[in-house]
């Protein structure tokens, strides 16, 4: 099956910032392929896409797992016929140790996730691409792929590498219509990060981080994911882009 409509690949799309992602595409007339680890909650997801009228289809995947992304591109080709923009951004938190505590298998698990993931996926992803003439990737990294944070050394590399990822691919591409970019947001309201906020301690100390003066929300980060994918975004590639309250200005 082809359609005339444009069609974008979110992984992570159960929860969170993935979710916020995949329904503004949807809202935007594009078909989504969704994709996530957690199904149910991932069909969930794609029953509200499909009730408002939009279309979307999910694949059960681990991004850890290469044959799983070669999987879900398929499904966008079979389903679908075309893939113009995707946005990587499955990802866990990881362990909160310091660095010589960290154990071998949690560092091992963020790296396979956080890192490998996004790679797996572009390294599908921009082959069927450049078969259609071009796309437009967004790649989920973090403020910590800029700074540091204690007891996440798991998370701050791996967010770090996400962004060398990015450029690193985003000039090989870029002469052949694939532009691809980084988003790195700062402390966003998800799940990922509810036993932070549920500690009125910690929820304050992550707020008073961020000028702005509070924490920010998933739709934040799908306007820009979404405007970076777009045709208005013509001259950008190789670049991160913080969504971040001022977080990284101070
Ligand atoms: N929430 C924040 O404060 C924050 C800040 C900066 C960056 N990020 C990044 O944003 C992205 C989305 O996080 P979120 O805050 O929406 O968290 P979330 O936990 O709400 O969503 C993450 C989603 O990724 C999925 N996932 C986890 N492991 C997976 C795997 N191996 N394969 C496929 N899917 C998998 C989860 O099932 C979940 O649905 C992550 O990459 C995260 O590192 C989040």
């Amino acid at each position: 099956m082809s359609t005339q409509k444009k069609v974008a690949i979110v992984t992570g799309a159960a929860s969170g910032i993935g979710k916020s992602i995949a329904q503004l595409y949807a809202q935007r007339g594009v078909a989504v392929v969704l994709s996530d680890t957690q199904s149910e909650l991932g069909e969930q997801v794609v029953e509200h896409i499909r009730h408002t009228g939009g279309e979307a289809v999910f694949v059960a995947a681990d991004v850890s797992q290469p044959s799983d992304c070669e999987r879900m591109v398929s499904v966008a080709l079979q389903r679908y016929g075309r893939l113009d923009y995707a946005c990587n951004n499955a990802g866990i938190g990881g362990e909160q140790q310091p660095t010589a505590d960290y154990s071998i298998e949690g560092w091992q698990h963020i790296l396979a996730i956080n890192l490998s993931g996004v790679f797996y996926c572009m390294k599908y992803q921009i082959p069927v691409m450049l078969a259609s003439g071009g796309g437009a990737i967004v790649n989920i990294a973090s403020i910590l792929g800029q700074v540091a944070f204690p007891n996440a050394v798991g998370y701050v590399a791996a967010k770090h590498g996400v962004v060398g990822l990015t450029r690193g691919s985003a000039v090989e591409y870029a002469s052949q219509g694939i532009r691809i970019n980084v988003v790195g947001p700062a402390f966003i309201s998800t799940p990922m990060i509810q036993s932070f906020e549920s500690d009125p301690v910690l929820n304050e100390m992550l707020i008073s981080q961020h000028p702005i003066g509070r924490l920010g929300l998933p739709d934040e980060v799908a306007e820009l994911v979404l405007w970076l994918n777009s045709e208005k975004a013509s001259f950008i590639t190789g670049s991160y882009y913080p969504v971040d309250g001022g977080y990284l200005a101070r």
